[in-house]
Formats: C-alpha cells, sequence, structure tokens
C-alpha cells in the first residue's frame, strides 16, 4: 500500500458513559477479554497510522492510561462530538493526510471496512461517512444523499424534519476525512441545534456548501453497533464470539457446538484443532496444530503444543506449557508448569510450580502441595518417572529419571533416579474384625446411645 496517503486516527472517548452504570469508565468494559478501547486501538494499528490520538476527559487518567501507544488529548468539557475532535487538534498539528474520526464505544469495525473507507477518501472523496440501516433507526443521525447517492448532510434525529426522519440510512459516527478540510470545517459549526452541541456530522453539509465531494460507505448494523449499556455490551460479546468462531473454522478449526466455545480477542489456533462443547479459552492461550481440547474445559494463560490432548473437563492456569502429545484429562487442574513431550496427567490431580519430565505418568488424585501458606515451592519430576495414584508431592521435592512413589504416599524428601519413595504404613491384617464392629454399632444404636449432631452448640473459643 505504498501509494497510500498517511492516516492518524482520533479516536472519541470523552463521553460519560453514564448508562454503563459502573465505576469503570464505558470503553474500559471488555468484549473477549478485552477493553473496548483496546479493540479499536488494535484494529486501527492494522492500517500503520502515523498518529493516534485518544480523545479524553478531564478525570478520566484509567482510559489515558489504558490507551498504550496513543497521544491523548483532553476535551476540558464534553460539548459534543464535533468539539471533541478539535481537542485533539494540537496532537495532529503538521499531519497530511485521511484522519479517521472513531468512537471507542464501537468496537466491532473491522480493518477491512476502515480501508475501504480510506480508498474511498484518496479516490476524491473530502469525507466518508460510514453508514448502515438498523431494523430500528431509532435516534441515530439520518444520512441525507443526493440521487446518485453522494452524501449531502447529517441530520441529527432530534433535528430532523418528518421526511428526514423517515430515512433509513443512518450515521454509524465514523468518519475519514481529509486532514487539509478537517480543522477548518470544524472551526465553522456551531452549536445552533436541539442538543445544543458541535456536532461533527454538520461538517458535511459545510463541506458540501464548498461543493467538497461527500460520500458514504455501508456497513452491516452488528459491525457498526455502538455499546451504551451492558444489555449492548452482551449483544456485542455475542456479535464478536460468532464473528471468531467463524474465523476459526475458515482456518481449519473444528469446532463440534461453535456456539458453545468462547475465545479471547487473543487466541490462538492451530490448524487441525478439534474443540468440544463448552470450552472456554480465557486471555493468552496459544494452541498448536493437531491439539484435541475436550469438552467442558477451561484454558487462560497456557501453551498447548502439537497432537497434545486436554481434557474433558480440564483447566489450565497462566504459566502453564503443555508438550507435544501429552495426555491431560478428566479434572486436573495445572498451574505454572511445564509438561514435557508425551506426560500423561489423566485424572483428579492438582500440578502448580511444578516440571513434569517427558513420558512421566501421573496418577490418579496426585498433588503437588506448593504452599505453605506464606511461600510457593517448585516440584521437578524428571523424565520417566511414575507417580502413584494419590501422592502428594510437598514441595520443593525433586522425583529423579525413571523413579516411582507408592500410592498414597507423602513425598517430602528427593528421590534419587530409578529409587522409589513410599511412605506408607504396613497393612494388618485382622479376621472377622468388620462384622465384631458392625455387632457392636447397631446394638449401640438399639439402645438409645446415638443422637443427632447439633452444630449450633460449637462456641466460637476465641
Ligand atoms: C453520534 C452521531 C450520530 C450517530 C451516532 C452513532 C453526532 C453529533 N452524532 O450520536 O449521528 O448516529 O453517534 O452512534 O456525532 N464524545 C466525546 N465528547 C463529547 C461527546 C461525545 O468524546 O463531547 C464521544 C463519546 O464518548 C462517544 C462518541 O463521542 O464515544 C459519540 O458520542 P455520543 O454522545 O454517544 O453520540 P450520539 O448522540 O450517539
Ligand atoms: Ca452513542
Amino acid at each position: 500500500m505504498a501509494d497510500q496517503a498517511p492516516m492518524a486516527a482520533v479516536i472519541l472517548a470523552a463521553g460519560k458513559g453514564t448508562r454503563m452504570k459502573s465505576d469503570l469508565p464505558k470503553v474500559l468494559h471488555e468484549i473477549a477479554g478485552r477493553s473496548m478501547l483496546h479493540h479499536v486501538l488494535s484494529t486501527v494499528s492494522s492500517l500503520s497510522p502515523k498518529s493516534t490520538v485518544v480523545v479524553v476527559g478531564p478525570d478520566m487518567s484509567q482510559v489515558a492510561d489504558a490507551a498504550t501507544g496513543a497521544t491523548i488529548a483532553i476535551q476540558q468539557e464534553a460539548l459534543g462530538t464535533g468539539h471533541a475532535v478539535l481537542s485533539a487538534r494540537q496532537a495532529l498539528a503538521g499531519f497530511e493526510g485521511t484522519v479517521f474520526i472513531l468512537f471507542a464505544d464501537t468496537p466491532l469495525v473491522t480493518a477491512q471496512t476502515f480501508q475501504a473507507m480510506r480508498t474511498l477518501r484518496e479516490n476524491g472523496a473530502g469525507i466518508v461517512v460510514l453508514g448502515f440501516r438498523p431494523d430500528d433507526p431509532a435516534a441515530y443521525g439520518r444520512l441525507i444523499t443526493d440521487e446518485g447517492g453522494a452524501l449531502e448532510a447529517i441530520v441529527e434525529f432530534k433535528d430532523a424534519t418528518p421526511e428526514q426522519a423517515a430515512v433509513r440510512l443512518c450515521n454509524a459516527g465514523l468518519m475519514a476525512v481529509d486532514g487539509r478540510i478537517l480543522f477548518e470545517l470544524l472551526d465553522r459549526v456551531s452549536n445552533d441545534n436541539a442538543k445544543g452541541e458541535y456536532y461533527l456530522t454538520d461538517i458535511v453539509s459545510l463541506a458540501r456548501a464548498q461543493s467538497i465531494t461527500c460520500g458514504v460507505m455501508e456497513a452491516p448494523a452488528d459491525e457498526v453497533m455502538g455499546v451504551n449499556s451492558r444489555v449492548q455490551l452482551a449483544e456485542a460479546e455475542a456479535v464478536y464470539q460468532k464473528r471468531r468462531r467463524d474465523q476459526a473454522m475458515e482456518d481449519g478449526v473444528t469446532l463440534l457446538d461453535p456456539s458453545t466455545v468462547y475465545f479471547s480477542a487473543d487466541t490462538v489456533l492451530g490448524q487441525d484443532v478439534t474443540v468440544g462443547q463448552n470450552v472456554v479459552f480465557g486471555p493468552g492461550v496459544m494452541v498448536e496444530d493437531r491439539v484435541t481440547i475436550k469438552a467442558f474445559s477451561h484454558l487462560e494463560g497456557a501453551h498447548v503444543a502439537q497432537g497434545a490432548t486436554v481434557g474433558p473437563f480440564v483447566r489450565l492456569r497462566p504459566g502453564t506449557d503443555i508438550g507435544a502429545d501429552v495426555h491431560v484429562g478428566n479434572f486436573v487442574e495445572i498451574k505454572n508448569a511445564i509438561v514435557e513431550p508425551g506426560a500423561k496427567i489423566n485424572h483428579l490431580s492438582y500440578v502448580g510450580d511444578a516440571f513434569v519430565g517427558a513420558r512421566t505418568n501421573i496418577g490418579a488424585g496426585t498433588i503437588t502441595c506448593n504452599y505453605d501458606g506464606f511461600n510457593k515451592y517448585l516440584t521437578v519430576m524428571e523424565e520417566d518417572v511414575f507417580i502413584g495414584s494419590n501422592t502428594s508431592l510437598v514441595a520443593p521435592v525433586r522425583i529423579g529419571k525413571g523413579a516411582n512413589t507408592g500410592a498414597g504416599s507423602v513425598i517430602s524428601q528427593d528421590i534419587a533416579p530409578d529409587g522409589l519413595g513410599v511412605t506408607r504404613s504396613a497393612q494388618r491384617q485382622l479376621d472377622g474384625a468388620a462384622a465384631r464392629y458392625r455387632q457392636r454399632k447397631s446394638s449401640e444404636k438399639a439402645a438409645g446411645k446415638w443422637s443427632k449432631p447439633d452444630p449450633s452448640s460449637v462456641k466460637n473459643t476465641s
């Protein structure tokens, strides 16, 4: 795209967002684990802007801090969208090219749409406005076009005549404007309207009065939806999830029941990955080719190497690195652990702060006791280790290459390579003892020596 004019983006985020009913600024609410502002910033960055300006209110340092890589412009008072863009004037001084004006609460617009607006702009339009045809045009601004479809004006709903209000083509709010005319037009916008605000949308009729060409680029309604409430946030989440599911399948992932799989914005899945029903990908998951993730698994901050099988009912927490062809199954939780190729952890285990060597087999019910109430410690199982069922590994502890632990052992000392650690007491054999026990208990009960336990009889002793 070497022949394209430079582009800059002004992202408006100074609105109060009161309808969210939240202490958190609206644009920091998340879709797929990423703030709406971050969604807009990352889409914009794929267009390599020369400059990105985020317009915030005077008391919005949280938003300013979240706008990494962008210049912050402060709009002292929320006097309207046109006034908001004017606050970015200083930050864009000397810029020549196309200025995109975007809303931080309209997070689902794609880079392709921006690119199409940019091309239309550079092919001779002074202003390109993003339009859509919502089922319910409600209070959106109406796009007034001439017979040829060229844009003549944007009329805010509150200022519209009945004839203008009947127009179905609406303003999504986003624009691409020739940087040479933007601020000069904005200087002439007044607040003489129903809301008493400086409307960005007025620059269209001002441009038309100077015979500057204005165009409309139409997008699907679900792409340009704005988020003003938690209900709309959930709707935007659903649109985004559907998009990610479809994209995953396009990229060669099988989803056994797509609508039950949830992605984070940064989820990466390789080719020929199969994902079962009700799987949740939290932030920071990278899954390589040919992995199977079975139903009801929850992954977050985890890397899964090729050919591995995870699930059903597996919980992978941050810092988990699953090697090639590893099997992790039924009701296993793993955190901050490296699991080397070919290892197996198949049943009811907790593996935290651990290194699991290649081909090591961890038996059912194994627990790494990694926390003493003050600090966390490492458990190391070298390669080809066999951990017997229901072993407690009291960290820090190291199980040498090829060593075993006996089932039910509490292992608190290192085991040398090829050794066996076992801490069980020897079994006693008492013939007929169970029968004698049953007889004693049933006669006690018959004699009324048993009463229902009463938790309320326990007094706090402190
Ligand atoms: C705006 C458009 C309307 C369009 C609609 C689409 C104008 C005048 N109207 O109306 O045509 O159909 O969006 O959703 O532009 N903001 C500031 N400072 C302000 C005012 C707003 O930064 O002083 C920011 C808000 O944070 C928000 C965006 O600008 O991100 C849009 O503002 P909002 O008040 O929601 O505009 P609408 O009335 O919805
Ligand atoms: Ca709005």
